[in-house]
């Protein structure tokens, strides 16, 4: 076990209701920041006994994040720390930026006042927020609200899933970009709440874009695949 996660687990006990929860933030944070390499197997009595949880929460957060995309299930191996790379991040843009506008340009005519509030607390949220992992949470919270209503459960459903796929990325986006878009985030809600649909959508390709081509530029710098 890494001495990084070790100390992770020290100190994010208390934070959590459950042990899945527990379990699965702690390591969702070691592999977002690094501290657990790609490639890693995360065996499951060894992360129990790290834990000091039984084995049913360990399962079921592996699977979470087997969900999330940060974990994959080997034959064999079990679960692996996955490996992030270029194409991977590549991928996942283009296919956020087939999906979100549709959602978005579907559900700005149903957008109540209380949506837009929740955005708007949630940007402020962000605004104060400093852990990678929990400002990834408040992205993808920030903008499935400006979704939520475009009324298609199958498109909302696959918009989340790819935007829950981004996070793998973030530790990336917030050193290639250096912040989470705030500016953008504020144009697209700003352009929704007078239901300027183009505007909003075109808000949104420069918040996929800048972020997109940073990260090109980023990966440029270093090897393909990123330890
Ligand atoms: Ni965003």
């Amino acid at each position: 076990m890494s001495a990084g996660l070790s100390e992770m687990i020290q100190s994010a006990g208390p934070r959590y209701r459950t042990a899945t929860e527990y379990v699965e933030a702690t390591l969702r944070e070691a592999i977002l920041s690094g501290a657990i390499a790609p490639g890693t197997p995360l065996r499951q009595e060894e992360l129990a006994a790290s834990f000091k949880v039984s084995r049913m929460p360990i399962r079921e957060a592996l699977r979470q994040l087997e969900a999330q995309a940060l974990v994959d299930f080997e034959p064999h191996r079990g679960a692996v720390v996955v490996q992030i790379t270029l194409l991977d991040a590549m991928d996942n843009y283009a296919i956020r930026a087939a999906l979100e506008p549709q959602a978005l340009r579907l559900s700005i005519p149903n957008l109540t006042d209380e949506d837009f509030e929740i955005a708007e607390d949630l940007l402020a949220e962000i605004d104060q927020e400093q852990d990678p992992g929990r400002m990834g949470e408040l992205n993808r919270r920030f903008h499935m609200t400006l979704y939520a209503q475009a009324g298609l459960p199958r498109l909302i459903a696959l918009t989340e899933q790819h935007l829950a796929t981004a996070d793998r990325y973030l530790r990336f986006h917030l050193a290639a970009v250096g912040d989470m878009g705030q500016d953008e985030h504020r144009a697209i809600l700003a352009a929704s709440r007078v239901r300027d649909e183009a505007s909003a959508i075109e808000a949104l390709a420069h918040h996929h874009n800048r972020a997109s081509e940073a990260m090109k530029a980023y990966f440029a710098t270093r090897s393909a695949a990123v330890p």
